[in-house]
């Protein structure tokens, strides 16, 4: 018996009716979907209705929603297994008031921190540098990776670059065609250990010593481990820290922001703020049934342990939100892709679901196919703004607005045989012929979406975007009872890999590896220059 048992129940009696009959009911736009500030969530092509919305809005309720999100906020140590504080939030809490961690207000510090990056960004930005390298992967890439090509009309500073691959190519590439005496290299990690990033932060400090830029005035260092920062020889006045209390795939908001800061400039990097921070007050305030993280996340849920749909699909019609699903790959699966629960027991559900996607309009030439006729329910995630950036292509924008609108609405509607049939009636086809062509143009339909929409994808918006799904993780970790902020799980990999490096390098024998390791290594090492 699970927390989940009547909702699966419910869902079942309700399977098969149309989500389309369902806006019978003329306000169902209206009730299905909530706002906040100049940002719209539609959830009403799902097939949710009011019983089975009440019931989801119950677990919020039953889970403590309010309470864990409350002591969230107020620095209790909620990432038990980890024995930390959970205070990104404290990081876009600009005028807000004291957060207090083991009894010291955070605050001042991250104002500090602040007025330092600004500083930093500014003459940055009024120097010769011409490019920034931003070194880190994970929360230490994804996060700043994605919000400087989301917010491209906003650049005014140096171009921004960024390496995360251990793979030599990702690092060649980059610095290819730089020039050495004009680029800013930032190693950006929370722990200075990650094997990748030391190891590209290190071929960067040789790079640059050998053609003739200064490592000892081009590096800069984002991370917590301060002592380590000053062994790796980068100035204390050119290092940026953050608390543990910061997650790494919740870190774009401080330090690890600093490209996205050099890129936009601090006003807009404070705009970006103050847009987590609305969605912060907007969370804490909101009754559920009007609240955007929690429905967010009660959708999810519904869709993912209650229907059983494995993967849930984001798709922004914003080729600028490209990256996008791949920031939320980690946020949502580093976070809640876990087995076991708060309380040490093996979860009786599945956990968080594959989160993936691309841009719209180039997925729909790629992957809808299967989103539109294949066996499997992918729910889909658009994300649209009311106006582009290109004044001058309006035209442009108004076909991105009809190709996402059309997408969620052929995904609800779908198209039945008779339409079919009546459509290759028109083309002239009759008897056995008709019938054939016609069952390869049916649309199942029925297939649930939801909406984001927002006026304009500028720096406010982006942080609301971001905080939104941020949230979202956590109302859904919470339901599901699982410690959202710990990732044990991509320890064993790092492991293997560290004992696995002597044995390619020829070093040591492969004695203790499975015959296919073994093989493997065999076949490599036989076919290495
Ligand atoms: O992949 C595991 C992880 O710890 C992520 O959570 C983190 O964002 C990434 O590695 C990078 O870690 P760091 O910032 O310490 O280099």
């Amino acid at each position: 018996m699970t927390q989940f048992d009547d909702l699966i129940r419910m869902q079942a009696a309700v399977q098969d009716r149309s989500i389309l009959s369902l806006f019978d009911t003329a306000d169902r736009a209206q009730t299905f979907s909530a706002q906040t500030g100049d940002m719209l969530f539609d959830f009403s092509k799902t097939n949710l209705d009011r019983d089975t919305m009440d019931a989801l809005l119950a677990l919020i309720d039953a889970a403590d929603v309010p309470a864990r999100r409350d002591a969230m906020f107020a620095g209790e140590k909620i990432n038990e297994t980890e024995d930390r504080a959970v205070l990104h939030t404290a990081l876009r809490n600009l005028d807000g008031g004291a957060v207090m961690v083991d009894g010291a207000d955070v605050m001042p510090g991250v104002h500090d921190t602040l007025d330092r990056m600004r500083g930093f960004a500014d003459q940055i930005r009024s120097s010769d540098i011409t490019d920034v390298v931003n070194i880190g992967i994970g929360g230490s890439d994804l996060g700043p990776a994605m919000a400087v090509q989301a917010l491209s009309p906003y650049h005014d500073g140096p171009r921004c670059h960024f390496v995360s691959n251990v793979d030599g190519a990702h690092i060649s590439d980059t610095l290819r065609g730089l020039d050495a005496k004009t680029t800013l290299v930032i190693v950006a990690s929370k722990t200075f250990t990650t094997i990748e990033t030391m190891t590209n932060a290190r071929t960067a400090r040789a790079w640059m010593t050998e053609n003739g830029g200064d490592p000892a005035k081009q590096f800069a260092a984002l991370s917590t481990a301060q002592d380590k920062t000053s062994d790796f020889g980068i100035d204390a006045d050119q290092v940026f820290g953050f608390e543990d209390w910061v997650g790494g795939r919740y870190s774009v908001w401080g330090p690890i922001g600093l490209s996205l800061m050099i890129a936009i400039g601090p006003r807009a990097f404070d705009a970006f703020l103050r847009g987590g921070q609305a969605m912060d007050r907007h969370f804490c305030a909101a009754a559920p049934h009007e609240n955007m993280p929690m429905l967010l996340a009660l959708v999810g849920i519904w869709h993912n342990q209650i229907c059983g749909y494995a993967t849930r699909a984001v798709l922004p019609y914003d080729q600028r939100l490209g990256q996008l699903p791949d920031y939320l790959q980690q946020l949502e699966m580093e976070s809640n892709g876990k087995s076991t629960l708060m309380d040490g027991t093996t979860a009786p559900y599945h956990t968080g679901p594959v989160v993936w996607g691309a841009a719209g309009t180039n997925g729909q030439h790629a992957f809808y196919q299967l989103i539109h006729q294949g066996t499997r329910v992918i729910p889909c995630e658009f994300l649209i703004a009311a106006n582009g950036h290109e004044p001058d292509l309006t035209h442009h924008h108004k076909l991105l607005i009809a190709n996402c609108l059309a997408q969620s609405e052929a995904l609800m509607r779908g198209r039945s045989l008779q339409e079919a049939s009546e459509m290759m009636a028109a083309k002239g086809l009759t008897g056995a012929e008709l019938d054939r062509q016609a069952r390869h143009r049916v649309f199942p339909g029925n297939r649930p979406s939801t909406t984001l929409s927002y006026p304009l994808l500028d720096p406010f918006t982006l942080g609301q975007i971001i905080a939104l799904y941020e949230h979202r993780v956590f109302v859904e970790g919470v339901i599901l009872g699982i410690n959202s902020y710990d990732q044990w799980g991509v320890e064993l990999g790092k492991e293997l890999a560290t004992s696995l490096q002597p044995i390619v390098e020829g070093a040591a024998p492969a004695t203790d590896k499975d015959g296919s390791t073994a093989a493997l290594v065999a076949f490599i090492a036989k076919h290495a220059d």
